[in-house]
């Protein structure tokens, strides 16, 4: 039985084979297909922060899947009373068939992941967001930027910019980081990658200037500059990422045919112009939309592996 908890976990080959999973099946939903490979199944779905597209696109492909989707938040049940992780995840697993989680630490989702007897997806930890780089590489890939992209990650060094790390260093291309001085990408997570790039030739540089990083990109990226549960510093982030708003300037850097993406939500006027974001170089919907495709397969794959054991 396997998890979803980081892509470190994953191979590269794994990594397509649920992407492949995923467009399968979205093939199918196009032509009104819907075949129940998780008939009769629970998925349990935790969240401990807000969401609009995880649990969207959880709740509708496990039901697309013959399947079932429940939701439970802090805000309304034990543990947002104190019950222990350790517990939660025991008593979930009597019930449910697979369990994604949205939580804090990554250390919280791996004790859950530990005590727990189903799979488990992490559905964004403070640290990764591994599910939302499975949609934006299948995008990558619908729009024909998965032959040796440049990608070029502009702002905060933050789950998503380590997520992207990690694409890059198993699939072996090459993505260039920007963040201003201070918001770097976490020490461990970039020896990581970089020794894992060593091996499978991908190539992940670290900047302070946006502009070199977006330089003949095929693929620009953001994100918000205030992550859930960074509120309070809310004004001297916006102080500090001046400067590092992707724009139609910043665009006109990277290739012509370059794409943007974005995990959404979106802050116009901050990590992105309005120009942009509503741009025709946009995929964001196409993104967010894959967010359904390839948790399916995702979904799919974990059970698969469960049943092989
Ligand atoms: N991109 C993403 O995970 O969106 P939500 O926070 O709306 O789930
Ligand atoms: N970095 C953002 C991603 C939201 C999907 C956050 O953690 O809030």
């Amino acid at each position: 039985m396997r998890h979803f908890l980081t892509l470190k976990d994953y191979t590269k080959e794994e990594i397509l084979e649920i992407l492949a999973l995923g467009f399968k099946i979205k093939k199918k939903l196009r032509k009104g297909k819907f075949p129940p490979y998780l008939k009769k199944q629970t998925l349990a779905m935790i969240f401990e922060k807000s969401s609009t597209r995880t649990r969207m696109s959880f709740e509708t492909g496990m039901y697309q899947l013959g399947g079932h989707a429940i939701f439970l938040s802090s805000n309304d049940s034990q543990l947002g009373r104190g019950e222990p992780m350790k517990d939660t995840a025991r008593v979930v697993s009597r019930m449910a068939d697979m369990v994604m989680i949205r939580t804090f630490s990554q250390e919280s989702l791996e004790e859950f992941a530990h005590y727990a007897t189903v799979p488990v997806i992490n559905g964004l930890t403070d640290l990764y967001h591994p599910v939302q780089l499975l949609a934006d590489y299948m995008t990558m890939i619908e729009h024909g930027k998965a032959d040796e992209p440049v990608v070029a990650y502009v702002g905060d060094g933050n789950n998503m910019t380590h997520s992207w790390m990690w694409l890059a260093a198993k699939l072996g291309f090459e993505l260039r980081v920007a963040s201003p001085p201070g918001y770097e990408a976490d020490g461990i997570v970039i020896h990581e990658t970089v020794t894992e790039a060593k091996k499978s030739g991908a190539k992940i540089t670290f900047f302070h200037d946006p502009a070199e990083a977006v330089q003949g990109a095929d693929v620009v990226t953001t994100d918000t500059w205030i992550s859930m549960g960074q509120e309070e510093e809310k004004e001297q982030r916006i102080r500090d990422f001046e400067g590092f708003i992707v724009d139609d300037a910043m665009m006109a850097l990277a290739k012509p045919d370059a794409i943007f993406l974005h995990c959404l939500p979106a802050y116009r006027g901050y990590e992105v112009s309005e120009t942009v974001l509503e741009g025709p170089q946009s995929v964001i919907f196409d993104e967010a939309e894959n967010r359904l495709h390839a948790q399916k397969g995702l979904m799919v794959w974990l059970d698969k592996q469960r049943n092989e054991d």
